[in-house]
């Protein structure tokens, strides 16, 4: 059995939504029998942050159709039935099992030979499973990761069935950290654990994790850091207790794991170029195959705001651009696309909080607003830090910014504004880039 589509995007994630919408947008001619969207999930491609924040709340969560994409970039809401009027294929439930790149095709669990002219690698990530870090536990019951939808019903299950109950969350990311702000909504008592000094290490100064910490800490959530938790006890299929390598012993009703991620790469392994842990591609998106492109979480792309830096970036905002950048390169037969010109950018919402940060943070962070968290401060607090590289604002982190702000932010970013003088920005902090 086998089929052949002029367009194959592998992957039904967050890039595969994007890019198929892009397609049809630049296609006056209709999209009709060219493409088609390959998925494991048994659903049209979603906005994936949606399963760790609105999804989880206790009542009158998210749900489908509301959240397929492009509903998070305020854009269409492409629904089963938008890619059947488009003539889109999507071919749902179904895994690609191997890729032949010099044959140009795939094959998949169901049997199927599907080829292509060109292809579309939108695999995204998949969670880091206990096991691969030594521990244990993963296929209890009651131990949950969080990256597709059946793993968010997973954790809903889960809540449910021990309200009022101890949560020990592994690891203090972003997964870490939302899903905390969602066990407590849902009333669960959190414990986090993690082996670094504060939360989120990757981003957050020092000040900025504390104040987090702190607001965490009114809600009720215990953290326990520079430790991990060894192993996971385990009765009639269930965690009973995490027990941390320092040898305390905690009792757990349920677990979530969040512990980084890893790029699906797998089926290109030696026949793509690889860097930075993903596909390495062009500021075009094209790997090192002319007729393999690589968006979203998967792909290792050149950063011309930092000098063509190649970065991986685990961001929806990336996958959304990556994905459109992809489809007008590949559309493009004068190939006068130039290179992706990408900000980066990463957000987060918990509990009533709020943040955005645009670019990098390298240099020295110099910071503002109201970062000594107590009980009693303002329930909308406005903070954040400026990184200054070589002179110039090379990243900026604001929590609680209007729209205008998050805009001069991103703006001060992206034309690298000087800095003549930190003390100036010190002093300044928010006003130096607002009224510049
Ligand atoms: P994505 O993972 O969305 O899609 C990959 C798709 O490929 C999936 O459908 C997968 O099943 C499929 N697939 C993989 N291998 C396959 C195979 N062999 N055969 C068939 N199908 C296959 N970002 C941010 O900036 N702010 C935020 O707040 C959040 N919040 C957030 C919460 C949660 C719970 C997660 C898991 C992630 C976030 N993110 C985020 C990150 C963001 O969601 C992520 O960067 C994008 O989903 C990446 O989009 P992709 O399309 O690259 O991968």
């Amino acid at each position: 059995m086998g089929r052949a589509f002029a367009y194959v995007i592998l992957g039904g994630g967050v890039a595969a939504g994007y890019a198929a919408l892009e397609f049809v947008r630049r296609r006056s001619d209709g999209a009709a029998g060219e493409l088609c969207i390959i998925s494991d999930e048994t659903v049209a491609p979603y906005e994936r942050p949606a399963l760790s924040k609105g999804y989880l709340s206790p009542e009158g969560g998210a749900r489908l159709p509301a959240f397929h994409t492009c509903a998070g970039a305020n854009d269409q809401l492409l629904t089963n039935n938008w890619y059947r009027e488009h003539g889109i294929e999507l071919i749902l439930g179904t895994k690609v099992i191997s890729v032949d790149v010099r044959r140009k095709t795939l094959f998949t669990s169901a049997g199927e030979t599907i080829s292509y002219a060109t292809l579309i690698v939108a695999t995204g990530a998949r969670a880091l499973k206990l096991e691969e870090i030594g521990g244990n536990g993963s296929d209890a019951e009651n131990v949950c990761y969080l990256r597709n939808l059946e793993d968010a019903d997973k954790l809903i299950r889960v809540m449910r069935s021990c309200p009022g109950g101890d949560a020990v969350v592994i690891g203090g990311g972003y997964i870490g950290m939302e899903c905390a702000a969602a066990l407590v909504a849902n009333n669960i008592k959190v414990t986090i654990v993690f082996p670094g000094k504060h939360c989120m290490e990757n981003l957050f100064t020092p000040k900025i994790a504390e104040f987090y910490e702190n607001y965490y800490a009114s809600k009720g959530v215990t953290f326990i850091k520079g430790t991990v938790v060894s192993s996971l006890a385990i009765s009639s299929g269930k965690v009973t207790t995490a027990i941390l390598r320092d040898g305390r012993r905690l009792p757990a009703d349920m677990v979530v794991v969040g512990i980084g991620a890893r790029a699906n790469t797998a089926l290109f392994e030696g026949q793509l170029v690889m860097e930075k842990g993903g596909i390495k591609v062009s500021g075009q998106m094209r790997t090192s195959d002319a007729s393999v492109y690589a968006v979203g979480d998967v792909a290792a792309f050149p950063v011309k705001l930092l000098g063509a830096e190649v970065r991986r970036l685990e961001h929806v905002d990336c996958a959304r651009r990556t994905a459109r950048h992809a489809v007008a390169a590949a559309l493009d037969s004068s190939g006068a696309t130039g290179d992706i010109d990408y900000l980066p950018f990463f957000y987060s919402r918990v509990f009533a909080l709020s943040w955005k940060f645009y670019g990098d943070n390298t240099g020295k962070a110099v910071h503002f607003g109201d970062l000594d968290f107590s009980a009693s401060s303002s329930s909308k607090p406005k903070f954040g830090a400026l990184w200054v590289s070589a002179g110039r604002i090379a990243g900026a982190f604001l929590e609680g910014g209007s729209p205008e702000e998050y805009e001069a932010i991103a703006h001060a970013v992206r034309r690298g504004t000087a800095v003549p003088d930190v003390a100036v920005l010190a002093r300044q902090g928010l006003a130096f880039i607002v009224q510049e």
